[in-house]
């Protein structure tokens, strides 16, 4: 244990206890900072702070290291699948093969949605996004699972936390189906959990489905390499959310709105439609600068990373799973080659070299989803989709936390001071 954190203010000395985890940097415990100075710390964006307290995924941003509840995320994708990765960020061990047997049931016996949720749909235009019908209809969960929302009781949190993990493929395909205006798929729980989710969303009511493989495959690891990340900002925000006591559907509704912003989850949609913008390798130059200018807009949409200024390990991982899915399906795509040369320039380039900005888990993913099929709209729902587990995890892990609080930040007052109201007439 480090020695207490000492804080000088008007000359007068504060002492704040310095706690270790088990990896990783060490936290200056301030609670008492604004009991005991009358001052609080300054930290938009929460670059140096930790929210919280959690044993379930660690990152190494410098060493390019992710942990769920100590395994690599490397060998995770190699070896693992993504029920199993649920169990282990939910229950924090690897399961017995009898364990997850029994938890992949129960996960497939909560895939299908009650039949009136299917009517939500049709009160959006088709041309929806597909995170609008997922926040719309994932907050509308909370209208029909009251039998499982008193978040005070550890079973109801596990039923609602399976319903999540259950039922997201079958919203996701179902916004899928409704954009096409094909008719909506049930579940087929004789497939694994990656393979239902690919005959809800490609397969007809007019033809048997079959599930290709090594596409079953590579989603499947695309799910695990989104499952969960730290306190990002939708993470932050189902927290935030959740400290209030508000329902955990409403809760993973409030994470899918943050999601889709293109400077986190929807980066993955802005990303393709980057690399298609870009077109071939020779104008890639023209957009690095663009990308450098101060006062142009721009930024390398897959590019850079709050925390990692190494290379996303998920990144590599994504790389490699483009090759396997193009042998598979014996496609190719330009864009494959456009963004490994962007990647290549922008590596040896000083300006992504000093600011350490290297691919991250949204750079080559959308390349991959194209190619087996999905349209750029459905990338940021296939996000939300798999992150649902580490969303609910992290839920889980705070709301059974008996120490904690509503989450409550203060401010840098810059407004005006205290003044009379003017009348109308004096004005
Ligand atoms: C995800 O937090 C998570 O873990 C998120 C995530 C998860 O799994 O939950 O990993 C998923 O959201 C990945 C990130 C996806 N977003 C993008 O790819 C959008 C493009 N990237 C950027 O917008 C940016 O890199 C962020 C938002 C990801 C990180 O931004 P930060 O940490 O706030 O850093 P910053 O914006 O302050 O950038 C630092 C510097 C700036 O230059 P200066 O002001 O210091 O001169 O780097 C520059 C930025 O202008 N910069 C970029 C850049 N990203 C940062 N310049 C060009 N292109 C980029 N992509």
């Amino acid at each position: 244990m480090a020695e207490d954190a000492k804080l000088i203010v008007d000359n007068k000395s504060f002492d704040y206890p310095v706690l270790s985890g088990s990896v990783g940097p060490e936290v200056v415990d301030i609670r008492k900072l604004y009991g005991q100075t009358g001052m609080f710390t300054y930290d938009p964006g929460f670059t140096s702070t930790a929210s919280c307290e959690s044993a379930l995924t660690y990152i190494d941003g410098d060493e390019g290291v992710l942990l769920h509840r100590g395994y690599p995320i490397g060998q995770l994708a190699e070896h693992s699948n993504f029920m199993e990765v649920c169990y282990l960020l939910l229950n924090g061990e690897l399961p017995s093969q009898l364990e997850l047997g029994n938890f992949s049931y129960t996960i497939s016996r909560h895939t299908m949605l009650h039949e009136q949720l299917m009517s939500f749909y049709k009160g959006f235009r088709r041309d929806a996004h597909p995170m609008a019908i997922m926040c719309g209809v994932v907050g509308a969960l909370s209208a029909f699972y009251h039998d499982s929302t008193d978040i005070a009781d550890p079973l109801h949190r596990r039923i609602s936390s399976h319903r999540l993990i259950a039922k997201m493929p079958t919203i996701a395909a179902a916004a899928y189906k409704y954009a096409l205006g094909q008719p909506f798929m049930y579940p087929d729980n004789s497939l694994s959990y990656t393979g239902n989710f690919m005959r809800m969303t490609f397969g007809v009511p007019a033809e048997p489905y079959e599930v290709h493989p090594v596409v079953e495959k590579a989603l499947d690891r695309i799910f695990i390499l989104h499952a969960d990340h730290e306190q990002n900002a939708s993470t932050s925000t189902v927290r935030l959310a959740g400290s209030s006591g508000a329902n955990p559907f409403a809760c993973i509704a409030a994470g899918i709105a943050c999601l889709w912003g293109p400077a986190h989850g929807g980066a993955n949609e802005a990303a393709l439609n980057m690399l298609r913008e870009i077109g071939t390798p020779e104008r890639i130059p023209h957009y690095i600068e663009r990308a450098k200018d101060k006062n142009d807009p721009f930024r390398l949409m897959g590019f850079g990373h709050r925390v990692y200024k190494n290379y996303d390990p998920r990144a590599a991982v994504m790389q490699k799973t483009v090759r396997e899915v193009f042998a598979a399906l014996k496609v190719t795509d330009p864009v494959f080659e456009t963004a490994l040369r962007l990647e290549e320039l922008a590596l040896s380039d000083p300006y992504f070299i000093e600011k350490k900005l290297f691919p991250n888990v949204d750079f080559y993913s959308g390349i991959i989803l194209s190619a087996i099929g999905f349209p750029t709209t459905m990338f940021t729902a296939l996000f939300a989709l798999a992150r649902t587990v580490g969303w609910v995890a992290q839920w889980n892990e705070m709301i059974s936390d008996p120490h904690q609080k509503i989450g409550r930040p203060r401010q840098l007052y810059t407004g005006p001071a205290e003044r009379d109201y003017v009348p109308l007439g004096q004005r």
